[in-house]
């Protein structure tokens, strides 16, 4: 098939998410400038460049009126921490996607553990295997088709890195083990569980 994005697909769902597949979850946590903490998750996420790392995470789909606690909060205070989710917390991941007040602590709604960060203010989701501490960049504006709401593409330097040594088998991050949670189309997730290695060409 093939469809004009600005016209119907004709299909039950839109299939576009499950032409992007797997898209990681940015496990976004931050906190406002009053110090209410925030977690959420993020499969419109990624790491854009290696040197120096930085990841962009897309907040959207909300309504005119409010604006994602995560994207006000990291606007707000320049901070914010993407915690790796995986398999294992699969079930608190979507617990704390639960579309709440910005004054909810979305860790206790998952009850999940914080630890503190090293370099930033949002604290850590304790059980993840992985976390990268960030500074807020700059936002771009993407186009929205709804009026007054906005389309961001929220993008941050990672400033430190912690990974958790028990994940650190002879100084490579064995994540078969980790088993990063991954979101597909619909409601369908994936997990890494088989890897293989390739060699680039040389010139
Ligand atoms: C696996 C998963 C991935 C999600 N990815 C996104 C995303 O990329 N962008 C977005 O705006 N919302 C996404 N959501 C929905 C947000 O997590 C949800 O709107 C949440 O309430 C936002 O919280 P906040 O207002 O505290 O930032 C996702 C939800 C789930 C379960």
């Amino acid at each position: 098939m093939f469809w004009e994005t600005d016209k119907p697909h004709g299909l039950p769902h839109n299939p576009f998410k499950s032409c992007v597949v797997p898209r990681p979850i940015g496990w976004i946590s931050s906190i406002s400038a009053s110090g209410q903490v925030n977690l959420a998750p993020y499969s419109f996420f990624n790491g854009v460049s290696g040197e120096p790392p930085m990841v962009m995470f897309g907040a959207n789909g909300n309504t005119a009126e409010r604006t994602k606690d995560s994207l006000a909060n990291v606007e707000e205070t320049g901070e914010f921490v993407c915690n790796m989710s995986t398999y294992e917390l699969r079930d608190q991941m979507n617990a704390s996607s639960a579309q709440v007040d910005a004054d909810i602590d979305e860790f206790d709604l998952a009850g999940l553990e914080t630890e503190p960060s090293q370099l930033v203010s949002p604290p850590r989701v304790k059980a993840a295997p992985i976390h990268m501490e960030c500074i807020y960049y700059k936002t771009l504006d993407l186009p929205s088709e709804t009026p007054g709401m906005r389309n961001a593409l929220v993008t941050g330097r990672v400033v430190g890195i912690h990974i958790k040594d028990e994940f650190l088998i002879d100084g490579i991050v064995d994540i078969e083990r980790i088993m990063p949670l991954a979101r597909m189309g619909y409601k369908d997730y994936t997990h890494v569980e088989k890897i293989f290695s390739m060699t680039r060409p040389k010139a």
